[in-house]
């Protein structure tokens, strides 16, 4: 009975030690950390003050998500923490490696232009659980694609805003990618014989090779599965959209705000039959009509901050299929011929 009063003490004890460090992290990590605000923040940077050393609760320091059951570091997020008036610099990524259970990362907005080790960063590769990796507005060229290759469980692969040029080769060893961003970078095609066939959303807003190369549209059939198209800011004058698109049949949503677009850009459009999401926000040039009319499973339409004509509610007061429409401050002439009480309708009339 003694023996057995003991025991359970002992049992209490070592429950209630647990729950009075519930913000408490391995020693390899703390020290890890520490040592990640050093590099981040030399020479003389001040970032992450409250990663202080005196502070053994490191679950509970800024940036930081722990997993509650382990106590082990499963989240960094390190956005803009290095002054950005030091330049470019390069990163020694065995920083890293203790964290174990890190499953997001993000080092966007450092100004980082590669990797200190010769490896060539292929540490990160020992990162098992990272199933998200933010690397953008950063000073990548397109040596960053061999380090990310071989990740054996990331879903979403951030590269917005780099230095990459010309082609793009997703290996096979990316294969298990769904989210890619691309956007900002000076591309002009993406080649992925057996690359990631499960991507659904693809991001590349803003190529600024878009006015002179006709590659990259093309080279989407290679995504059989993309449902979410990400164009906005770029120039599609002179160019057919609905053509170099038609091959996405699984494509539901499509951003073009703020595009150059014509109406001969905008032809074809309606063969995207499986589209249900259509953002059109603020295009240099008039919005043609006729489009949408084919556009049978489309739900959703915003036409804000264009100037439209009548034309264009006679083809939506056929449009069955829609749900919502938003025209925020466009410019409108004429009454307005909608009546149908199915739509919910986002207005801001503006003259
Ligand atoms: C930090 O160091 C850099 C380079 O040595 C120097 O240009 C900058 O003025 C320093 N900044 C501060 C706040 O001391
Ligand atoms: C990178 O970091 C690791 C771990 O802290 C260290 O052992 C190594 O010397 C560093 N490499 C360079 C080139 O600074
Ligand atoms: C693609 O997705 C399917 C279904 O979720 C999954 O079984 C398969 O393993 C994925 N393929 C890759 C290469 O990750
Ligand atoms: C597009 O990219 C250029 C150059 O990278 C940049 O200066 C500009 O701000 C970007 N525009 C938008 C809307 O992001
Ligand atoms: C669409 O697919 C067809 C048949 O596979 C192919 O011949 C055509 O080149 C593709 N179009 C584009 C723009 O990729
Ligand atoms: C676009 O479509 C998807 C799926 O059809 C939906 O979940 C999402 O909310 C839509 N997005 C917008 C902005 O309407």
């Amino acid at each position: 009975m003694g023996l057995f009063l003991q025991m359970l003490t002992v049992l209490v004890t070592t429950v209630s030690l647990q729950g009075w460090l519930p913000l408490g992290c391995l020693d390899e990590e703390r020290i890890a950390l520490l040592q990640l605000k050093d590099s981040l923040n030399y020479p003389n940077g001040t970032s992450l003050p409250s990663w202080i050393k005196a502070d053994a609760h490191c679950c509970s320091w800024e940036r930081i998500e722990c997993s509650s059951r382990t106590g082990r570091v499963t989240e960094l997020y390190l956005e803009e923490t290095r002054n950005e008036e030091m330049g470019d610099w390069y990163l020694n990524t065995s920083l890293f490696l203790p964290f174990q259970q890190l499953n997001s990362l993000s080092l966007w907005g450092n100004r980082i232009a590669g990797w200190v080790e010769k490896k060539g960063g292929y540490e990160l590769q020992r990162l098992r659980n990272l199933d998200y990796l933010d690397l953008g507005s950063n000073s990548f060229d397109n040596g960053i694609l061999s380090s990310v290759e071989g990740f054996p469980s990331l879903k979403s692969l951030y590269l917005n805003y780099n230095r990459l040029e010309g082609l793009i080769d997703l290996k096979e060893s990316l294969s298990s990618l769904e989210v890619l961003g691309l956007s900002g970078n000076n591309i002009n095609k993406l080649v992925a014989s057996r690359g990631p066939s499960n991507l659904t959303t693809l991001y590349l807003h803003n190529i600024t090779t878009y006015e002179s190369s006709f590659q990259l549209l093309q080279s989407l059939g290679a995504f059989p599965n993309l449902a979410t198209l990400y164009l906005s800011y770029n120039n599609f004058r002179g160019r057919i959209l609905g053509d170099e698109l038609q091959n996405l049949s699984s494509l539901e949503s499509l951003y073009l705000d703020q595009c150059s677009l014509d109406e001969h850009s905008l032809q074809g459009l309606g063969a995207l039959s499986s589209l249900k999401n259509l953002s059109l926000f603020a295009l240099s040039g008039t919005v043609p009509s006729g489009v949408f009319l084919d556009l049978k499973n489309l739900e959703y339409l915003d036409l804000s901050s264009n100037t439209l004509n009548n034309n264009i509610f006679q083809a939506i007061r056929m449009m069955n299929s829609l749900k919502t429409l938003i025209l925020m401050g466009c410019k409108l002439d004429g009454r307005i011929p909608i009546a149908q009480g199915k739509c919910r309708f986002e207005f801001q009339y503006s003259r």
